[in-house]
């Protein structure tokens, strides 16, 4: 997979390259270390981020020491401090826990070590200087407008189809921990709780708030226990919702598992997020509703030029100086846009663009 994204996305990424670094032949110094502390290898997305957000830094001229902590937030930690102590001379930081790295981001600032944070906003800290990102708020929107246009409630313009429904849902949110899970949620209920509050959408569990919908560190294993147990309690005798939020495609994937396992009818509406190989997959055998792509190449571009930049004395570009507040500062940030994947533009958006081969979704 990783291959075709590289090779069709090279064109697009250099292009960015040239624009975000300001110069493309501004070299890194030969001593420059960088180091990349990622979350996990369990999604590919975070293999594919490593990867791009190194590869682009070596061509710079960069040294790169890069970590995953396997959503472990004290190996984390400790692996940010042991990139202070080795003498690195910029942080690019995925974090798994959004709060946890506040010591050690000190200790960065300190030493002058710039950090910018990637993907994931790192919060309670002043001690970061730029947040690169797609627009998580709009990846909720997506979802949401996904979902109520797949149950029948909504057309494809958004506008309510009136005398639809009343439809089922269960719903679902990633970690706690992760600032980014609170801001899907937020974009999708922007657009499912007009519905709920009407009736049109019934949670049939009453599991809504944040907290009680969590999944605690974006554990699949803990999705799929959650969909089972909602499934045996309010769907008795092989019944299903008509819909599932679900974050990401790792939990779309166990909510789809379950649902399975509990002898449920197919046609079960569920979203997604990340264009992860087996929710292409799922969506073109008609299961999975769709998916959010992330285009994480251009993320790892945009992040790299970003630390390229501090490291050269320039200031990095952003496009978004208001949304991202950590508690302590609003970060200067650069958005990216997402887009929604279902089987009507499949092909043109993961096939067309390189993303993937025709060989690998089938
Ligand atoms: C990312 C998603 C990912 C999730 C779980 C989020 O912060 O934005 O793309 O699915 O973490 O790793």
């Amino acid at each position: 997979m990783r291959s075709a994204r590289t090779a069709a996305a090279a064109f697009m990424v250099a292009a960015v390259a040239m624009t975000a670094a300001g110069c493309a032949d501004v070299q890194g110094d030969d001593s420059s270390l960088v180091g990349v502390a990622m979350p996990t290898t369990t999604l590919l997305r975070w293999v594919d981020d490593g990867e791009d957000v190194q590869e682009q830094l070596e061509n710079l001229g960069y040294d790169v020491d890069l970590r995953y902590a396997e959503n472990d937030v004290a190996t984390q930690v400790q692996q940010v401090g042991e990139m202070i102590d080795e003498g690195a001379d910029l942080l690019i930081v995925g974090a798994i826990d959004g709060t946890a790295l506040k010591d050690q981001l000190a200790r960065a600032a300190a030493a002058d070590i710039p950090v910018v944070s990637y993907d994931r906003l790192i919060r309670d800290t002043p001690d970061i200087a730029y947040y690169a990102t797609f627009d998580n708020l709009a990846v909720g929107t997506m979802q949401g407008h996904s979902l109520a246009r797949a149950v029948g409630l909504e057309d494809a313009e958004g506008n309510k189809i009136e005398g639809a429904g009343p439809f089922t849902l269960e719903l679902f949110a990633g970690s706690p921990d992760d600032n980014n899970a609170t801001v899907f949620y937020e974009g999708a209920m922007s657009v499912l709780d007009p519905y709920i509050s009407a009736g049109d959408l019934v949670v049939t569990s009453g599991e809504k708030d944040f907290a009680t919908i969590a999944t605690e560190g974006w554990d699949s294993a803990k999705s799929g226990e959650r969909m089972a147990a909602l499934l045996t309690e309010h769907y008795a005798g092989g019944k299903r919702p008509d819909a599932v939020l679900a974050p990401n495609d790792g939990i779309a994937i166990s909510v789809i598992e379950a649902i399975r396992s509990h002898g449920a009818p197919a046609g079960v509406v569920v979203t997604g997020q990340d264009a992860e190989l087996a929710s292409v997959k799922s969506i073109v055998a008609g299961e999975q509703t769709s998916t959010i792509y992330k285009n994480t190449q251009l993320l790892a571009e945009v992040a790299v030029s970003m630390g390229h930049a501090l490291l050269s004395g320039r200031e990095p570009e952003t496009n978004d100086l208001t949304s991202y507040d950590n508690g302590v500062k609003v970060v200067p940030t650069m958005l990216l846009a997402p887009q929604l994947v279902t089987q009507d533009n499949l092909e043109r958006v993961l096939v067309e663009s390189g993303a993937f081969t025709a060989e690998e979704i089938r």
